[in-house]
């Protein structure tokens, strides 16, 4: 699914990028992906991925005895 679609950035780059780039704001996450925001429309969804990706990776892991 597009995200941006200035930059036709998909969902799933970003959300990679989100993991790559654990401090990377949403502005700099696009650059990364060699963009830059235009219409910004699109940031605060961006963000909100990036934060569940982080909240993801902060999440304790589960263990399961065999
Ligand atoms: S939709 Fe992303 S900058 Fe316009």
């Amino acid at each position: 699914m597009y995200v941006c679609i200035c930059n036709a950035l998909k969902e799933k780059e970003i959300r990679e990028k989100a993991v790559e780039c654990p401090d990377a704001t949403a502005e700099e996450i696009y650059a990364s992906l060699g963009v830059d925001p235009d219409c910004g429309t699109c940031l605060y969804y961006a963000q909100d991925m990036i934060d569940e990706e982080r909240t993801k990776l902060a999440a304790p892991v589960k263990m399961v005895s065999l």
